[in-house]
């Protein structure tokens, strides 16, 4: 019975000596422990791919993290935390919640941190207390973070104080997380009849606001902006910094009309007047002989793209200010263009292109002409991507068909998209009527590498951001003949915006595109790299080779000019994949260069760099970019004993038309 109780009482203490061991293993809380790393976000929850747990050194420490964002990256570090010490400079006041909530610190929303009791409770930090889940809304961006959808002030409209000038506060008190990743942070002042208002709101720079592409987006403040052409004054600015809309910036510049005239006294605004007559003379006529000049400028110069490039299109900018309401927009059905139907001047796999007339004002007599493609209805979803590719208002280029509208044309089932009109048609109808001088070559073949340059590049020639496009159907059919005898490209249908939009299995749809006598030797095998955006560039850098063979064959400086063959024979004979397959894979086969073709310096240079972006290994290919810039080498290599003007087709027997 003694022994019993003895055994008794060494279980019990074995037991509780147990039992205390294993709370006192209990009381060293693990928790994640990672170095800064990209989170992945979704809607209110972060979490990164770290994998290391460990047992916290101190009886009383908690997991905590760290949360921040740069340029729109979100890193996140995890670890223990002692809850007496501060982190990142402050003490922590909640830390027992089984969740780690993050709370901003030092006011600013970019860096926040958060700490937590539960087990490895910091493998996962959320943005508030309540987690919703919605895949929708973070973006994978290159370099493995994520971008959160923007902080922005979100009132819509609420009558202001602010006139206009100086620095406004916006009096909205509601911060919102915006919907998508994509939209930046807007805020839009105006005054109509003595009433001032202010909207603030989130918006997608994609689509047009109040009827305006915005430009600023990118800028870190809101820089306000009056907006001409509106009845009531009207500004607007828009930026990427957390709730940097609450703060808005009337520059000099942008101070409206209205509220300088207001300003001056009513004698000096009469004597103002006379000045003011003169100095509007002067700008007209010194607009219109500019103009004039520039109409009669037979060949600009061709150095260089960026600053003269970024020059031209903000003057188009400028110029098409009042009608650029229209421009890159959804036409509503209740608003229709005064289009004319002319004939029709292209035929594509998914729409016909007719000419058309856009009438101007109330008479037939003015017009401009302007090109609609008319897909029937069945087609919605080539038309939308058209639009969509057309919809990047840092598209525009003087070598991309420059695009007027959309429209849904509900009563005749038809979605049209209304472009500028080329007369002289596609370049594989302009090379089958007229052969080509040495200086057109020159002008049609770098206006070309530079139409997709531009579509490539992640920066426009001024440097703003740009989403990078192929085109995936290059051909000579598909680049129109501008009257400067410059080229634009068109037709977008089967283009890709290369902003890691698309899902894995778009991507892996996406290998075969194109038309076959057309396309690189690895999209022949379907073996292009999909998860490298560089092969998509490589294989539009193989097509476009071929339409400069097709220039190239129709320049009197090559000598003996037969008529127009497309690349790889006849223009009536289809080419099929695999037989294009046994020609450009298995026998390599590529266009054939003439020894004629030697004879000049130019073309000399011209051919060989055709022969690398034709290279069979798309990453020996040069890119447009540094075809672009071999033109330059090439237009003023040594003129050859042939004749560099351009000559009559028809005195080489051919049916040709002058350029
Ligand atoms: N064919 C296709 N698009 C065209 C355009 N915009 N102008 C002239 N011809 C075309």
């Amino acid at each position: 019975m003694e022994r019993l109780a003895v055994g008794s009482v060494l279980l019990v203490c074995l037991l509780s000596g147990a039992s205390a061991l294993l709370q006192s293993a209990n009381q060293h809380r693990v928790c994640q422990s990672c170095d800064p790393q990209p989170a992945s976000c979704k809607w209110n929850r972060c979490v990164t791919s770290c994998s290391v747990s460990k047992a916290c050194p101190g009886p009383d420490d908690v997991c905590a993290a760290v949360w921040w964002r740069d340029a729109g990256v979100v890193m996140v570090e995890t670890r223990c935390h002692d809850p007496l010490r501060s982190l990142k400079g402050v003490m922590l006041d909640s830390y027992n919640s089984s969740d780690c909530v993050l709370t901003v610190i030092n006011d600013s929303p970019n860096l926040r941190v958060c700490a937590c009791t539960g087990h490895v409770c910091n493998e996962r930090v959320l943005l508030r207390k309540t987690a919703e889940e919605d895949d929708t809304s973070s973006t994978a961006v290159h370099g493995g973070g994520f971008r959160l959808p923007q902080l922005c002030r979100f009132c819509d409209i609420e009558s202001t104080a602010c006139n206009a000038s100086g620095v406004c506060q916006s009096s909205c008190n509601l911060t919102s997380i915006c919907e998508s990743p994509g939209e930046v942070c807007v805020s839009a002042w105006r005054r109509n009849k003595g009433n001032a208002t202010l909207e603030t709101v989130c918006h997608n720079p994609a689509f047009p606001f109040y009827g305006q592409y915005l430009t600023d987006y990118n800028s870190s403040d809101c820089v306000m902006k009056q907006v001409k052409g509106m009845e009531d004054d009207f500004f607007i600015c828009s930026c990427n910094r957390e709730e940097c809309n609450d703060h808005l910036l009337f520059t000099h510049a942008s101070t409206p009309q209205e509220t300088i005239m207001q300003s001056f006294p009513p004698v000096l605004l009469v004597s103002l007047v006379p000045a003011l007559i003169a100095a509007v003379a002067f700008i007209t006529t010194f607009y219109f002989c500019r103009a004039f000049h520039q109409q009669n400028l037979k060949a600009p110069k061709t150095k260089g793209i960026d600053s003269e490039t970024c020059a031209i299109i903000m003057s188009v900018d400028d110029r098409s200010d009042s009608s650029s309401a229209n421009a890159n927009s959804l036409n509503h059905n209740t608003e229709l263009l005064p289009i004319q139907l002319d004939a029709i001047v292209g035929k594509g796999r998914f729409a016909e292109v007719h000419r058309a007339k856009l009438k101007q004002g109330a008479t037939d007599e003015s017009f401009q002409m302007v090109a609609v493609k008319i897909f029937p209805y069945e087609e919605f979803a080539s038309w939308k991507t058209e639009w969509e590719i057309f919809s990047d208002s840092e598209l525009r280029h003087d070598n991309v068909l420059q695009f007027l509208t959309a429209e849904d044309r509900k009563s005749g089932r038809r979605y049209w998209l209304i472009t500028a009109y080329h007369e002289h048609g596609n370049l594989q109808e302009f090379l089958t009527q007229h052969v080509i001088g040495w200086d057109e070559l020159c002008r049609l073949g770098r206006s070309l590498a530079r139409g997709v340059a531009h579509l490539h590049a992640d920066r426009t020639p001024c440097g703003r951001a740009k989403v990078p496009i192929v085109h995936r159907d290059l051909k000579s059919a598909n680049v129109l003949v501008k009257t400067d005898l410059s080229c634009c490209l068109c037709d977008f249908g089967l283009s890709l915006r290369l902003d890691n939009s698309m899902s894995p299995e778009e991507l892996a749809n996406s290998g075969q595109v194109g038309t076959a006598r057309y396309m690189a030797p690895e999209v022949l095998e379907s073996r292009l790299d999909l998860e490298n955006i560089e092969s998509f560039k490589q294989a539009d850098v193989y097509s476009m080779a071929l339409v400069l063979w097709e220039i190239t064959s129709r320049c009197s400086a090559i000598g003996d000019v037969r008529d127009y063959e497309p690349p790889f024979g006849k223009l009536k004979d289809h080419l099929c994949v695999e037989s294009m397959k046994d020609d450009v894979i298995r026998d390599r086969l590529r266009p054939e260069i003439p020894a004629g073709w030697t004879n000049h310096a130019g073309v000399l240079l011209l051919t060989s760099t055709i022969e690398e972006c034709w290279d069979h290994d798309p990453e020996a290919r040069l890119t447009a970019h540094c075809v672009v810039e071999r033109f330059g080498d090439i237009g003023s290599a040594a003129i050859s004993p042939v004749s560099a003007d351009t000559k009559s087709a028809r005195d080489s027997g051919n049916d040709e038309k002058e350029p």
